[in-house]
């Protein structure tokens, strides 16, 4: 008789034995040729070399795992007997078959391979930083501890595809005193940020393989959104005024869409002046299109009146407005929110509801709070204050120490600035310079899609304190001027050991 464990729930291993192992019978590791037991054998070694069974964890019962699977229950002791006889697993007598503690070594290796993600840059200089003060913290702390207490059953159940109507409403009205956008809550869509509300609202209008218009330079989050969702972003250049309308009408009049950040321009920083903003509406409506205004920093004016919101002017006809708190507020809370045109509300909430149904309800209560308290425009007033002085010390620091290399304009809003070499600098010398000086931030190439890149730095100087900020500015400028020093003196260096050809 063979001493095949079967996992027989014994009081001891009843806690620890599962009745169900997700197994892949079907995938690429499955020789479909093979017999049943291999075949079984193949998917149990699959299952524990890539960690869906853990290092001394109960196998199921036989018996559990023949009707999980459809084998007969001798297939699956086979199975066992391989996994113990190659040393996957073992079997305690008594207790059943368990995933040994030590998996060979091969497989082990194998298995401990991981797929690299990008970490999120966060050190100085990086973008999408921001500073959260004790103040702050502690309003926010006592509003979401205020309303998980009274957590109660408006919590428990499916909502609104559009999220709470009590922070809509709170939205309404910080857009009214804010950007003088005047909307219904009813417009209104809570998302998890700016890159959700595009996601959602291009799943209501856009067909796959239609074209956007997308700013160039521009902002990649954006344009990879779009290309993800299947649309075709088309480069638009960029001049003093933003957008070059004409450029797009030519290179795609029938686009679906144009993504816009008008206010200020992602990244270069310029306003998209009053007669390109009329002629990008005018172009919406006669090519029945639509404008994404992602109006990402508005709230961080520095010097003068914003501009009215391209969603003002348009009275939200063609325009869907976006905001979020990432820059209000902080990037990991993940709330934004999105205006919407009135003949979107309804394929835009059925969207939604068919993506991810509805936002999560907990922290809506406590935002709606930041908002009608004043709490959230008290932070923001101490916020425009410290990132003014961060802006002037980055800014500052950049064109005391690069010896004349950098130009750098003092961005009136927002939290970021750009830093350029002259046009005719080739691009390597922001990457190496970049490089050298080990800083975060991104290169300004990187921004282009299809326009002639220009050499420079986007660099963050909200969330990093200003005393790092000048010094990761006096180190990324000191190695932008001794870079472009070197690459100038090989330039104009004569060449040594060419041999002179003879006649
Ligand atoms: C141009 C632009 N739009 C929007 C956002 C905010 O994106 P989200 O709300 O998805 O975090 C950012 C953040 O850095 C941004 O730079």
């Amino acid at each position: 008789m063979r001493n095949i464990p079967t996992n027989l729930r014994t009081r001891k291993s009843a806690s620890a034995s599962p009745h169900e192992l997700p197994l892949d019978l079907d995938g690429a590791h499955i020789d479909q040729q093979a017999s049943a037991p291999e075949r079984l054998y193949q998917a149990l070694r699959h299952a524990i070399s890539t960690g869906m069974a853990k290092p001394g964890a109960a196998l199921p019962p036989s018996r559990h795992l023949a009707e999980q699977t459809g084998f007969r229950r001798n297939t699956v002791t086979d199975a066992y007997e391989r996994l113990i006889a190659d040393g996957f697993a073992v079997a305690r007598v008594g207790s059943g078959t368990f995933v040994a503690e030590r998996i060979p070594s091969a497989v082990a290796s194998k298995a401990a391979k991981r797929i690299a993600i990008a970490e999120p840059q966060s050190g100085t200089l990086a973008l999408g930083c921001t500073d959260i003060d004790e103040t702050t913290l502690r309003r926010f702390r006592s509003f979401v501890g205020r309303r998980m207490r009274a957590f109660g059953s408006e919590h428990l159940h499916y909502g609104d595809p559009r999220g709470s109507l009590e922070l809509r409403i709170a939205i309404a009205n910080h857009l009214l005193s804010a950007r003088g956008l005047r909307c219904d809550p009813d417009q209104i869509m809570l998302t998890s940020g700016t890159q959700h509300g595009l996601r959602i609202v291009l799943s209501a209008i856009l067909k796959p393989g239609e074209q956007i218009w997308v700013e160039d330079p521009g902002y990649p989050a954006a344009r990879k959104s779009i290309e993800h969702y299947g649309g075709r972003p088309v480069s638009v250049p960029v001049d003093d005024h933003g957008l070059i309308v004409a450029k797009g009408r030519s290179a795609a009049p029938r686009a679906r869409a144009a993504y816009v950040t008008p206010s200020h321009q992602f990244p270069l920083g310029v306003q998209m002046a009053m007669p390109r903003r009329l002629e990008l509406l005018d172009w919406a409506r006669a090519a029945d299109a639509f404008v994404f205004e992602d109006d990402y920093d508005s709230e961080f004016r520095y010097d003068g009146a914003p501009l009215l919101s391209l969603a003002g002017i348009d009275h939200l006809r063609r325009v869907v407005y976006m905001g979020t708190f990432a820059k209000t507020l902080f990037p990991g809370l993940r709330i934004g929110y999105c205006a919407l045109p009135e003949n979107l509300i309804g394929p835009v909430a059925t969207a939604r509801a068919a993506m991810d149904r509805f936002p999560a309800t907990v922290m809506e209560g406590a935002i709606a709070d930041m908002l009608n308290s004043g709490a959230f425009a008290a932070n923001l007033r101490r916020m425009r204050g410290r990132y003014r002085e961060a802006r002037d010390a980055l800014a500052h620091t950049l064109i005391d120490t690069s010896d004349g290399q950098l130009s750098v304009p003092v961005p009136s809003q927002g939290l970021h600035l750009v830093a350029r070499f002259a046009q005719a600098t080739p691009l390597l010398i922001a990457a190496e310079a970049k490089a050298a000086a080990g800083v975060e931030g991104w290169l300004l190439a990187d921004t282009y899609l299809r326009a002639r890149p220009a050499p420079g730095f986007v660099l963050g100087f909200s969330g990093h304190p200003i005393n790092k900020l000048v010094a990761a500015a006096e180190t990324l400028a000191r190695a932008s001027a001794a870079t472009l020093r070197i690459h100038q003196k090989a330039k104009t260096a004569p060449r040594r050991g060419t041999v002179a050809r003879g006649s």
